[in-house]
């Protein structure tokens, strides 16, 4: 049974349909290609989506758009998109002090290979552009004007899926690595740590041949016993198997090894060191993730890796939800929270103790919502045939379900980890990442003759230039500012925490990609692409999961914002204060209370003990969302599950007329 269950896996997460089909080369044709849920009209049937983030969203239009009557229960009262969220100038709030300034706080970078969400874009006509994950050299590559590379997906059929017209003109432009590293107090950019890694991995205490290994190598001699079972090495490249022994080869890798964690498998299996694991857990943002499950960090080896491509929305992921939500006015109900889901399933008794709304001759399903914006408002029942719950199974848990579902789909609901992201975001009036040293000199010479050297000099207070600009007793920060939104505690915090690090580093003149650290701000990203008309930008000061997100959560809002300044200015030097609005954003997901968590993330043994009934429908309540994926944290896995639903839910056999008024129920 358990060999059963990895095959079943395995066939879910390569897509593997009945008969060897490829249900996302179905799904691209699907949402892509036709936009419809294929040829058959079925009967109109009466939907709730619960959920309006990009799987209600995409669901909802593709059932509308099929003629069934739709509407999608949104929990919160301001916004749909759920984790896809941009900080930005809105009629009623503006996060940072140049209003033209926007960055994300969920989902900012879209792999390559990721067809559906890529395609789905651009057939949205949002366009597109590279994000960068590692910095790159500016002026190389093609221009904005240039057309993108169409989307293309190759399948294990053979068949290669495409969308677009071809962009012969278009350059990648160079990747330079000029962002830094720092650990155990020492510092290199990327591109010398790649050529030379002993410093920063004797700082780990490595010896041996571990010394001279860059981390992302340690990592993935690692794994490459575990690819060895689907894939062979073919003029030095990975190929996979032939499509049945692929696919058992994936099954074998699912039984051998869902029971590791990361950390387990690295010590237990690989034989790394713990000084490996310690090396390779900072660099390569695996230790908050180490007690997580392997299957999860082996398959994001290959989404986030510095050899892909990703692109991002111009303008901000918001954009993606938001040309959806278009055509979805009259069916997206704001503000609509479920507490309460009751459904008919004939194999099961009807609750008593239900609203006698659903049954065998009523509806199949009935939601019961308070509204967020009238707490005094009397809860409201919305009935329909059949249900769409897109929401996180971290919110599920908190809705009443009668008549209580099968064994395993609750203890999924109950136990499926979620873990915690938070992304701490500092507004800078210049980007003086992109700087070289004599746009430094300028820059702050500009702003008081003599800073630069005052700075140089380590900023001595008795240093004369400053004294004279900043006045006695007053610090340099913001000083570039005006009007600044530097408040008076964040001054307070700034002149009591010792500072780490000199007032000077090399200039970091870097374009996109980030940095990693062990101090508390872990990664941080500078932005791929300047905001037209405007000097400053946004840097992620802080992208950190798990442990690491969660310690964030812990502080004000101002002492968050000095400390992530004060861990920034450890790489980049002191003197980076000056450019400092004051403005900050964060956005805690564990701390969301519509998401109530990051993302499914499991930790040993879930896969294998419950993902299979995860997306299963109990009766007429179908389940999608990115937790049903087996592409966590991932939009396309969202879309997957989206579309996947809908073919279901559109398919699903005539549901038998209920006596009741069936248009009653709206008032
Ligand atoms: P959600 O977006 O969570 O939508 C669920 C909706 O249900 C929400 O709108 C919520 O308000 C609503 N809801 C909740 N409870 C109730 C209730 N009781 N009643 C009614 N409504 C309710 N993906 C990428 O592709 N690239 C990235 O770079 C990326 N980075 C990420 C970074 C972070 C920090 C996070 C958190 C996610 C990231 N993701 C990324 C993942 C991506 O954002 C998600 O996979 C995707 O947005 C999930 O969509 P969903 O519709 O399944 O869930
Ligand atoms: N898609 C997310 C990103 O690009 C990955 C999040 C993984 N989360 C985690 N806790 N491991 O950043």
């Amino acid at each position: 049974a358990r060999w059963q269950t990895c095959l079943r896996l395995a066939r879910e997460l390569l897509l593997v349909g009945p008969d060897g089909t490829d249900l996302k080369l179905g799904y691209l044709h699907t949402l892509i290609d036709t936009g419809r849920l294929g040829p058959t009209p079925h009967p109109r049937k009466k939907i709730l989506v619960i959920g309006a983030g990009i799987t209600g969203l995409v669901a909802g239009r593709l059932l509308k758009d099929a003629g069934h009557d739709v509407t999608i229960l949104e929990a919160n009262a301001s916004r749909i998109g759920g984790r896809i969220k941009t900080f930005r100038a809105t009629k009623h709030h503006q996060p940072f002090d140049d209003s033209a300034q926007y960055a994300e706080a969920g989902a900012m970078r879209l792999p390559d290979f990721h067809p559906l969400v890529l395609a789905l874009v651009d057939k949205l006509g949002l366009g597109r552009r590279q994000f960068y994950n590692v910095d790159v050299a500016p002026g190389t590559g093609s221009g904005p004007d240039v057309l993108v590379p169409p989307v293309t997906y190759t399948s294990f059929t053979g068949r290669t899926w495409t969308y677009g017209d071809d962009s012969p003109d278009f350059r990648e432009p160079d990747k330079r690595g000029n962002s830094w590293i720092r650990a155990n107090r020492t510092q290199v950019r990327r591109a010398d740590y790649a050529a030379g890694p002993e410093r920063i991995n004797e700082g780990f205490h490595l010896t041996d041949d571990e010394v001279r290994a860059p981390v992302v190598k340690m990592v993935d001699d690692a794994l490459e016993s575990v690819r060895d079972y689907y894939s062979d090495v073919v003029d030095g490249k990975r190929v996979n198997k032939p499509f049945e022994e692929w696919v058992e080869g994936w099954a074998r890798v699912i039984r051998d090894f869902d029971g590791y964690s990361m950390g387990g498998f690295l010590r237990d299996h690989a034989g790394l060191s713990d000084e490996a694991i310690e090396a390779v857990g900072t660099l390569e943002n695996m230790s908050s993730r180490l007690h997580l499950s392997f299957f999860h960090s082996f398959l994001s080896r290959s989404d986030i890796n510095p050899g892909v491509r990703y692109w991002e929305i111009p303008g901000g992921s918001w954009r993606l939800p938001h040309a959806l939500h278009q055509g979805l006015r009259d069916e997206v109900r704001l503000g609509h929270r479920m507490i309460r889901l009751e459904y008919h399933d004939p194999s099961r008794d009807t609750d008593p103790e239900g609203t006698g709304a659903v049954g065998p001759d009523g509806w199949g399903v009935a939601v019961q919502t308070v509204a967020e914006n009238d707490p005094q408002a009397p809860p409201r029942l919305w009935t329909a045939d059949l249900a769409v719950v897109t929401i996180p199974f971290s919110a599920l848990r908190f809705v009443e379900i009668v008549p209580s579902m099968s064994y395993k789909k609750r203890r999924a609901i109950i136990e499926t980890h979620y873990d915690q992201a938070t992304k701490v975001l500092l507004e800078f009036s210049h980007r003086w990442w992109e700087f070289t040293e004599t746009d430094w000199r300028d820059e702050l010479d500009r702003i008081a003759p003599g800073l630069y050297e005052y700075y140089r000099l380590g900023a001595q207070v008795d240093a004369e230039p400053a004294l004279t600009f900043a006045g006695p007793g007053t610090d340099l920060l913001a000083a570039a500012v005006k009007d600044s939104s530097v408040t008076e505690e964040m001054r307070q915090l700034n002149s009591t925490l010792p500072l780490r690090g000199p007032a000077v580093r090399p200039a970091t003149h870097c374009f996109g990609g980030g940095s990693a650290t062990d101090n508390p701000n872990r990664f941080m990203y500078y932005p791929s692409h300047r905001v037209e008309g405007s000097t400053g930008g946004v840097v992620l000061a802080s992208y950190c999961w798990s442990d690491d997100a969660a310690r964030w959560d812990s502080m004000r809002p101002a002492e968050r914002y000095v400390y992530a300044l004060r861990n920034l200015q450890a790489l980049h030097g002191r003197r980076i204060e000056v450019f400092f609005t004051g403005r900050g954003a964060t956005k805690s997901w564990a701390r969301d209370p519509y998401a109530f968590g990051e993302a499914a993330i499991y930790t040993a043994h879930q896969m294998t003990s419950f993902h299979l009934d995860v997306s299963r429908p109990e009766g007429p309540v179908h389940f999608a969302g990115e937790h049903t994926s087996l592409k966590h944290a991932w939009i396309e896995g969202a879309l997957e599950s989206a579309v996947r639903a809908a073919l279901a839910v559109h398919q699903a056999p005539p549901v038998t007329t209920p006596g009741a008024d069936r248009e009653g129920d709206r008032s």
